[in-house]
């Protein structure tokens, strides 16, 4: 994503060496799993944009590095604890915690970071107004993620959509976005924008994800290294199945059905009883070949397009507020430019 020469890159290499100071082997269990879980191989996005924020002001990397390692360490218990709801297997090419270790320490391991975090954000300095925004920020992670999970196999609106999107993904984009330059002490106004500007830079970043979902083959899907198809598997309709249910009927009637028999699946297998429902469906598996079918048709009806239509868009609401941005500098709009052409 990054150009050879720019600063990010220069940063993001001594921001792992300062990663790598903090979370150094110990003796607790906790400790080797929290390790082994930071330095999987994660794209280190929110780092970035802690440090970009930050080069638009007084840049010190002794502020900038705590809050960066923060809001890894924190996008990091999220991830752990994601994958005990999703039930994913694989992570960044690897085991999942929950898999590896069983969910009760995997949800132990989540909390031991946000417990990091908090450390490290006390290392940083923040003020306590800012430290109220990151805190607000994983409350809105949880309600989204919540409300996700409490409404499976439901087929909802796009601003259904957009609303589950904005607290469990752009809300830490923001927050990212707000801390680094409010750390760099630049001006109010300046972090008011950096806060929308991550929003929509996380709105975005939701949307591509959930593409990639519908649009990568398996071999692809195995360099990224977390499973395909999962959310709708597990029930969670994202926006290239939205759209592809307002164009299609078809789409619409298939999903509805995908969601019956997997809901009831579901409680079957929660109630430990045979695999049958009430309408005689058999529903003995979550059937992949049907999966692929629906996801073919959502392609041939639009939903793709559509979907990937609204992420230009925000896409494009990001470049317009750069140019309302007081304090950016050529480098720090062309590293945002990097982060929205990877997009
Ligand atoms: C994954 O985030 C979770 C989503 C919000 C889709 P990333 O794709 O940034 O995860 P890593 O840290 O690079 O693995
Ligand atoms: C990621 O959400 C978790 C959070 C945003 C907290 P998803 O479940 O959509 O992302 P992946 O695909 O597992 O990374
Ligand atoms: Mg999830
Ligand atoms: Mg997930």
């Amino acid at each position: 994503m990054w150009s050879k020469d720019s600063f990010v890159v220069k940063e993001l290499n001594a921001f792992e060496d300062y990663l790598r100071d903090k979370y150094k082997p110990g003796n607790s269990f906790l400790n080797g799993v929290s390790q082994k879980i930071i330095f999987s191989g994660g794209k280190r996005l929110r780092p970035a944009l802690v440090i970009i924020s930050g080069m638009m002001g007084d840049y010190d990397r002794s502020k900038i590095f705590p809050l960066a390692a923060a809001i890894e360490t924190l996008h990091t218990a999220t991830l752990i604890h994601d994958d005990i709801i999703d039930d994913a297997k694989t992570r960044r090419g690897q085991i999942t915690t929950s898999e590896k270790h069983g969910i009760n320490i995997a949800i132990y391991t989540g909390d031991y970071l946000l417990a990091n975090s908090i450390l490290l954000l006390a290392e940083s300095g923040l003020a306590m107004k800012e430290v109220d925004r990151l805190a607000k920020a994983v409350k809105m992670i949880c309600t989204g993620e919540v409300s996700q999970y409490l409404n499976r196999y439901k087929l909802t609106s796009v601003s259904g959509y957009l609303k589950r999107i904005m607290k469990k993904t752009g809300i830490l984009f923001s927050a990212s976005c707000a801390i680094g330059s409010y750390a760099s002490n630049c001006d109010l106004k300046h972090v008011r924008t950096m806060a929308r500007i991550g929003m929509n830079i996380g709105i975005a970043f939701q949307i591509r994800d959930d593409l990639l979902d519908v649009e990568i083959n398996d071999k692809e899907a195995e360099k990224i290294g977390k499973p395909i198809a999962n959310d709708i598997k597990n029930g969670i309709i994202t926006l290239p199945f939205i759209y592809s249910a307002k164009r299609s009927e078809k789409v619409k009637q298939s999903i509805e059905k995908l969601f019956e028999v997997s809901d009831e699946l579901n409680i079957r297998e929660c109630e430990n009883e045979a695999l049958t429902n009430k309408k005689g469906i058999n529903v003995n598996k979550v059937d992949n070949d049907n999966i692929r079918q629906i996801i073919n048709d959502v392609i041939k009806s639009g939903g793709v397009d559509d979907a990937k239509a609204l992420k230009n868009r925000y896409i494009q609401k990001t470049r317009n507020l750069l140019d309302t941005l007081p304090q950016i500098t050529d480098e720090t709009k062309q590293a945002l430019e990097e982060v929205l052409n990877w997009l």
